[in-house]
């Protein structure tokens, strides 16, 4: 199991521009199978535990009142070799360098805000996907 899932938010920039249906068509018509699926909104506590790899790095607060200032989608993806999978989908972390046709390099405006997030690892798969859901909201 541990190879096959990935854990994804769109973040609220996406959802601000309307694009929530057209980002998860890419993801499920590039294989992705949704396991687990929500519209929720990160608490200040949420967002720095989440981020809490990142607290000593000089844009930390302005990633935390980003990641809080509205609602996201939170889901557990399956796919064979997940993790790796999605993050070539979406491209690398700025934008202005993510690859044609990725997600990043279609929907997201800077590297600061950049429409999505995915795991770096199955270790880090699970951690999350346990952060944002319990065993029932799993399908
Ligand atoms: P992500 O890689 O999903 O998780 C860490 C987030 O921090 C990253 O997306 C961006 O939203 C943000 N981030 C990473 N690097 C920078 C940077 N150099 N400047 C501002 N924000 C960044």
């Amino acid at each position: 199991m541990a190879n096959n899932i990935t854990f994804t938010m769109l973040k609220p920039d996406s959802v601000e521009k309307g694009n929530i249906g057209a980002i998860l068509e890419k993801i499920t018509s590039s294989g992705f199978r949704i396991v687990a699926m929500k519209l929720t909104q990160l608490t200040t506590a949420d967002a720095e535990a989440f981020y809490a790899i990142h607290k000593d790095r000089p844009f930390f607060g302005d990633l935390v009142t980003y990641m809080t200032r509205g609602p996201i989608v939170a889901a557990i993806l399956e796919k064979d070799n997940a993790v790796e999978d999605f993050r070539a989908l979406i491209g690398a972390t700025n934008p202005a360098e993510a690859a044609e046709g990725t997600i990043r390099n279609m929907f997201a405006d800077s590297i600061s805000e950049n429409a999505v997030h995915g795991s770096d690892s199955d270790d880090n798969a699970a951690i999350e996907s346990a952060f944002h859901f319990s065993g029932r909201e799993m399908f």
